[in-house]
C-alpha cells in the first residue's frame, strides 16, 4: 500500500526530546469564524474558552513544552482583543504581532510575516485547533525528511469537511484534495492544520489573500516536495459550535463548563453545554448541548437544547427552545424550534 510509504512516527516519549534547538511559530488566528457566529461576533475563536480556559492557551503551552521561543500571531479580526489577552510574552515564549490591513487567508499571513521567518525552518498552526501534537518531534521528522513542508496528518472518519491527502512513495504527499466528496476521498487522513516549513517557501507565496492548502500545498505535491507527518493523538478543530462542544468535553471533567462568575440555580440541570460568564439561571431549567454567551439571564423552567445564544440575551420563563441560534441583545418570550433569531 502507497500509505505505508509515509513513515509512521508514533507518539514515542522522548524522541521530541532530542530535537534541543529553539523554533519559532506563526499562528494563524485571523479568521472570522463565520461559522462560530454569533458568538464569533465579538471574540476572536482563539479566545473561545474551553474547560474555561482559551484554546490559544493550549496551543502556547505546547509550543513552550516543544522548545519554541518566538510567536508570531498572524492577526486581523479582533487584533486588540487577542493583543491584550496575551500581552507580550506568554509561558516564555516571547510574543510578536503581525497585522494584516485586510485578511490574507492561510498563505499570505506567512508572506507577510517574512522578517521573522526566514532564518530556519518554522511551524505554522491554526489558532482552532486542540491537539497533543510534539512539535519538536515534527520538526524532527521534517527536517530528516528532507521536506519543504511537512503536513501533520489526522486520520478521521468523515474527511470531507478537510483536505485530504493522497500518498505517494518514499514518504510523500502526491495529492492534496480539498474537502472532497466521500466518493473523491482518496484516503481519510486530514491535514491537521499544523505544518513544518523551510523558508525557502516564502518565495512561493505570492503577496496579497493566498490559501495555502489550496494555492501552495497543490504544487509542493506535484514537485515531490511536500511530506507528511502522522499523529494518532485527540484533534479537534472548533470550527462549529458541535466540534467546539466536543473539544470541551474532551477537556472537562466536569459535566458542563460553566464559567465561575455565573450564578446557577441548584434545581437548575446543565449538561454537555459551556456557558461563558455572568449568566444567571433560573431553578428547574435544563441545557443539553448549547453554548451560551455572557451577561444572559435564564428564567425558571426552561428547556434549552442544541442551541447557541449570544451575548447579553434575556430568555423569559417557561419557554421550550430547541436547535435555536440567538443573536445578542435579545429578549426572548416565545417558544423557538429550528431557528434563527436576529432582532
Ligand atoms: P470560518 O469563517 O468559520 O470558516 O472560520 P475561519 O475564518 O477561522 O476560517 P478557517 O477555520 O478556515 O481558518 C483556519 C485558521 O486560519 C483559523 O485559525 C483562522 O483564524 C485562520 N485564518 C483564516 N483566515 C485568516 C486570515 O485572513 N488571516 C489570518 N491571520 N488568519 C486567518
Amino acid at each position: 500500500q502507497a500509505e505505508d510509504g509515509i513513515r509512521d512516527v508514533e507518539r514515542s516519549r522522548g524522541l521530541g526530546d532530542v530535537y534541543k534547538r529553539q523554533m519559532k511559530a506563526l499562528l494563524l488566528v485571523g479568521g472570522y469564524a463565520t461559522r462560530l457566529r454569533p458568538l464569533s461576533l465579538d471574540r476572536p475563536k482563539c479566545l473561545f474558552p474551553v474547560d474555561n480556559k482559551p484554546i490559544i492557551d493550549y496551543l502556547i503551552e505546547n509550543l513552550a513544552k516543544a522548545n519554541c521561543t518566538e510567536v508570531v500571531l498572524a492577526v486581523n479580526n479582533h487584533a486588540e482583543k487577542i493583543k491584550s489577552y496575551l500581552g507580550e510574552e506568554k509561558h516564555g515564549i516571547k510574543l510578536h504581532y503581525s497585522q494584516e490591513d485586510q485578511p490574507l487567508g492561510t498563505g499570505g499571513p506567512i508572506k507577510l510575516a517574512t522578517n521573522y521567518l526566514q532564518d530556519e525552518p518554522f511551524l505554522v498552526l491554526n489558532g482552532d485547533i486542540l491537539s497533543w501534537i510534539d512539535y519538536a518531534e515534527l520538526m524532527q521528522h521534517h527536517k530528516e525528511n528532507h521536506a519543504t513542508a511537512t503536513l501533520t496528518l489526522k486520520q478521521v472518519s468523515d474527511p470531507t469537511r478537510y483536505g485530504v491527502v493522497r500518498f505517494g512513495e518514499n514518504d510523500s504527499i502526491q495529492e492534496f484534495v480539498e474537502k472532497p466528496t466521500r466518493e473523491q476521498a482518496p484516503s481519510n487522513w486530514i491535514n491537521a492544520g499544523c505544518y513544518a516549513l523551510n523558508p525557502e517557501i516564502l518565495n512561493t507565496i505570492p503577496e496579497g489573500k493566498v490559501s495555502i492548502e489550496r494555492q501552495v500545498f497543490p504544487k509542493l505535491a506535484a514537485q515531490n516536495k511536500l511530506k507528511g507527518y502522522k499523529y494518532h493523538g485527540d484533534w479537534i478543530d472548533i470550527g462549529v459550535p458541535s466540534d467546539y462542544l466536543g473539544a470541551d468535553k474532551l477537556i472537562r471533567k466536569t459535566q458542563a463548563s460553566i464559567n465561575p462568575t455565573c450564578i446557577i440555580h441548584p434545581n437548575a440541570t446543565i449538561t454537555d453545554s459551556i456557558i461563558w460568564g455572568n449568566t444567571t439561571i433560573g431553578p428547574h431549567t435544563i441545557i443539553t448541548s448549547t453554548i451560551i454567551g455572557r451577561n444572559t439571564m435564564i428564567g425558571h423552567h426552561i428547556s434549552i437544547k442544541n442551541s447557541v445564544i449570544a451575548d447579553n440575551t434575556i430568555i423569559d420563563h417557561n419557554l421550550i427552545i430547541t436547535e435555536a441560534t440567538i443573536y445578542p441583545n435579545l429578549h426572548i418570550e416565545t417558544n423557538i424550534k429550528n431557528r434563527e433569531i436576529k432582532t
